[in-house]
């Protein structure tokens, strides 16, 4: 009876757009930085959905939210799923979302069909995964992981200037769970590819096997400010134009060291940002992607050589802070096959892949088996409002979730 279990289509899409509306914006996106009040009304709309799920739904100390449908065995760790609510300021409406309404759809769906599994299901809510109203990214999944430690996480600021605790006390997610203290069997999270390949390949379900690694740099270029009208242009020492020299080179040795490698720069501060003055000082953050760590090194070490060597050209001063390091990870093999099995069971076709974007999972796997379900996002674009997706895909990587879930939880006897 479970095999026939499957996840509704259309409660599942009307869901997803009902969260996309909530800091929806002109051109079909939606926008809920972390701890926003955008992202407070999408947190409290999911918590609500939850507990109508007869969920018993707790928050931690950072604010992940973890929903719990309880299962027939108490003492059994909960088999996890989920992802982020929290969006990039241009956002789809699938990026993150996706992943948690399909763990809560696979809730739903396991209600309707009477199902009570053996071990709970957690559907979690991970806090600030984007990292775009403060960072470092994946804030809540780093702290459950033991990477960040909640004080760091309570202190930091947010753009607006408050600290992360008192957004925290204030949206009243401020939970008393230690990070990390609950222990799951597994975490799965479904999520929207981001890229092309399902797409151009004809797959339906990507069973993903690794994440990339990811490394954030801050760059701050040093000159002097000056009047923009009586400075001659052999007598500057200009900030911007300098970082603007490194940002061309920098590119050019990430498009030139292999197909893989990513390097984007989407965040940059100029000062004193005044027409009149030619800028001092420029900060700007630098991402940087690829499979292998040894060519991360490799990379960073010529993004240093190239940086210096501008500046030293210019009359600039540099210096670069690498503030994030994710390394690449690879999922549990088990439960990857387990994935799969569950794609074959349903009748979709698969393919094993690699992940370009960044995810919680990456934090998760260094606690707990962990893969990942991708399903096509429409020529692969993402971090853009124009994301889409068909309800047909989100239903069938949420039926993989389902059975994937299904299996590691168990059913118990009717
Ligand atoms: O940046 C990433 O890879 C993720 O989408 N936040
Ligand atoms: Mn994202
Ligand atoms: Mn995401």
């Amino acid at each position: 009876m479970t095999f026939s279990t499957r996840v509704n289509e259309t409660r599942l899409w009307q869901s997803l757009m009902d969260m996309g509306a909530v800091g929806g914006l002109p051109h079909g996106g939606c926008c809920r930085a972390a701890l926003s009040r955008e992202d407070k009304a999408g947190r409290d709309l999911f918590v609500g959905w939850c507990r109508d799920a007869g969920c018993e739904v707790t928050f931690d100390q950072v604010g992940n939210i973890f929903a719990r449908r309880p299962g027939h065995d108490t003492t059994r760790p909960a088999v996890a799923t989920g992802s982020h609510l929290d969006t990039q300021p241009h956002a789809g409406k699938f990026d993150g979302v996706y992943g948690v309404l399909a763990g809560l759809e696979v809730v739903r769906a396991l209600n309707d069909a009477d199902v009570e599994t053996r071990a709970p299901i957690d559907v979690v809510v991970w806090t600030n995964e984007e990292g775009v109203r403060f960072g470092p990214p994946l804030t809540g999944s780093s702290a459950f992981a033991g990477a960040t430690e909640v004080a760091a996480v309570h202190a930091s600021l947010t753009l607006d200037g408050t600290t992360v605790r008192q957004d925290l006390e204030s949206t009243g997610y401020l939970g008393h769970e230690r990070p990390g203290d609950r222990r799951f069997d597994c975490f799965v999270e479904a999520h929207i590819e981001q890229g092309p390949i399902l797409e151009a390949e004809g797959r339906t379900i990507g069973v993903v096997t690794q994440i990339q690694g990811i490394r954030w740099s801050r760059v701050t270029v040093t000159g002097m400010d000056s009047h923009a009208g009586t400075t001659p242009m052999n007598r500057r020492r200009d900030a911007l134009l300098g970082a603007a020299e490194m940002l061309v080179a920098l590119n050019r040795l990430a498009r030139d060291q292999d197909p893989w490698a990513r390097l984007t720069v989407g965040r940059i501060e100029v000062e004193p940002n005044s027409g009149a003055t030619i800028p001092g000082r420029v900060v700007f953050v630098c991402d940087l992607r690829h499979p292998d760590s040894g060519i991360l090194d490799l990379l960073e070490q010529r993004i240093a050589g190239s940086v210096n060597d501008i500046a030293r050209r210019s009359g600039l001063e540099v210096t670069i802070e690498r503030f994030l390091d994710k390394a690449p990870v690879h999922f549990a093999g088990s439960l990857v096959d387990t994935v799969r099995e569950a794609a074959r069971l349903c009748g979709y076709p698969s393919m094993d892949m690699l992940s370009g974007a960044g995810h919680d999972a990456m934090n998760i796997a260094r606690v707990t088996p962990t893969a990942m379900i991708f399903v096509p996002c429409k020529d692969g674009l993402s971090h853009n409002e124009a994301e889409s997706a068909t309800p047909a895909d989100l239903a069938a990587g949420a039926n993989t979730l389902l059975h994937t879930l299904l299996a590691r939880a168990g059913v118990a006897a009717p």
